[in-house]
């Protein structure tokens, strides 16, 4: 299929791009570079040996979202476009709601203009909420996100629901993504976040690489084994083939499906420092700080649908997450830059 990745040059975009063009389908990224660069397409395209269709392009921008679908014939889209910072969300609620909802729109509309019915989310497990019930199943009702960022995801979610019950030709998987961390194994593509990491995969390799000095670990009074907070890590190269699954799967279905990409495990913070540490024979220091506003003590998903739907289960372990994570930041101690 001819794939039209929104935000394809992002952190899991181009992990995306790099399985979809494995699998032998051809790939159109649409990013107007808001948290990325096009040197990340350029390294997707040295590690496949395959050239991607590249637009520098909001696609919050009708004129330039049309122009894309007219100048190709896209079979589906993925939708990553999204700005994503938590607490930046909370300082500037309406361009996170201007930015997530218009652009899901303005996909949406070019493809009822142009007859392209099948359509793949960037959803998160934000939308459970602050729900005490673990796992998360998918048939759980949603809860009320802590954030404007979570809120855009739900109202998405609710948009693609109702586009899908006034279209039936369509198809669309929402998938709703625990924590992505990890890098493709050879090192060239990987997260390359602004200014100081708000995640905590990224703040640990910059602590290790220096460039700062380090990490705070937000409370250690949660109600877990070892008081620190618990969430689904995956590993963004499994995530990725479980966008593959998902493309395949939208080709033969029509209607709305909710899947989680989540390992159904859940590691404390500490178990990533100390896995990180051991896998990777270094030291992070690290001081414990006040619990961090909005988070929750434990998140982790059942990941059985995506197994029994979508035929896609998380291979890789912690050790891989902590390994590739600082494979990709120390032979890329600035990111792209
Ligand atoms: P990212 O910031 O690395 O990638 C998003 C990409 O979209 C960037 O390249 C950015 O430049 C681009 N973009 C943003 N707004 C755009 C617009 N209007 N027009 C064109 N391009 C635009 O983030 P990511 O981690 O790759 O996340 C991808 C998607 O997955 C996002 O929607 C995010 O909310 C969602 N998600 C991410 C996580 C996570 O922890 N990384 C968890 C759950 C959900
Ligand atoms: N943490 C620290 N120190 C840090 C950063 C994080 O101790 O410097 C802790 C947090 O308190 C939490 C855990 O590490 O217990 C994970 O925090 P992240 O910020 O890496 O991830 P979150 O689970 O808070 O949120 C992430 C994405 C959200 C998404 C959510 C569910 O940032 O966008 O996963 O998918 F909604």
């Amino acid at each position: 299929m001819n794939v039209l990745l929104a935000g394809g040059a992002g952190y899991i975009g181009t992990h995306t791009c790099v399985e979809l063009l494995n699998a032998g389908h051809s790939v159109v990224i649409a990013d107007n570079y808001s948290n990325s660069c096009p040197e990340a397409v350029a390294r997707v395209e040295e590690i496949t040996g395959k050239s991607v269709v590249l637009y520098e392009a909001d696609v919050c921008d009708k004129a330039a979202v049309d122009k894309i679908f007219s100048e190709n014939k896209i079979d589906a889209v993925i939708h990553f476009a999204g700005l994503k910072a938590v607490g930046e969300s909370c300082e500037k609620p309406l361009l996170y709601y201007r930015n997530n909802i218009d652009s899901t729109l303005t996909l949406l509309e070019a493809m009822e203009k142009y007859g392209v019915n099948n359509f793949i989310f960037s959803s998160s497990a934000t939308v459970y909420g602050t729900s005490d019930t673990m796992p998360l199943v998918e048939t759980m009702p949603t809860g009320t996100p802590t954030n404007p960022y979570g809120m855009t995801k739900l109202m998405m979610e609710q948009i693609l629901t109702d586009t899908a019950k006034a279209r039936p030709e369509m198809s669309i998987v929402i998938l709703r993504y625990f924590n992505p961390i990890g890098a493709h194994e050879s090192g060239r593509i990987g997260e390359d976040p602004n200014g100081i990491p708000n995640n905590l995969m990224p703040f640990i390799t910059q602590v290790a690489a220096g460039r700062l000095s380090q990490l705070g670990v937000f409370g250690d009074d949660y109600p877990t084994p070892d008081g620190t907070g618990v969430r689904d890590y995956i590993h963004v190269v499994d995530l990725a083939k479980g966008h593959v699954k998902a493309i395949g799967y939208s080709a033969d279905h029509k209607g709305v499906e909710i899947v989680n990409l989540g390992t159904g495990m859940g590691y404390s913070v500490l178990d990533i420092v100390k896995t990180f540490e051991k896998v990777n024979n270094l030291t992070i220091p690290y001081v414990i700080k006040p619990r961090r506003a909005g988070d929750i003590a434990v998140c982790y998903a059942d990941a059985s649908k995506a197994e029994k739907v979508l035929g896609w289960k998380a291979e890789k372990n912690l050790e891989d997450m902590c390994f590739d994570s600082w494979n990709w930041q120390s032979h890329n101690v600035n990111g792209y830059k």
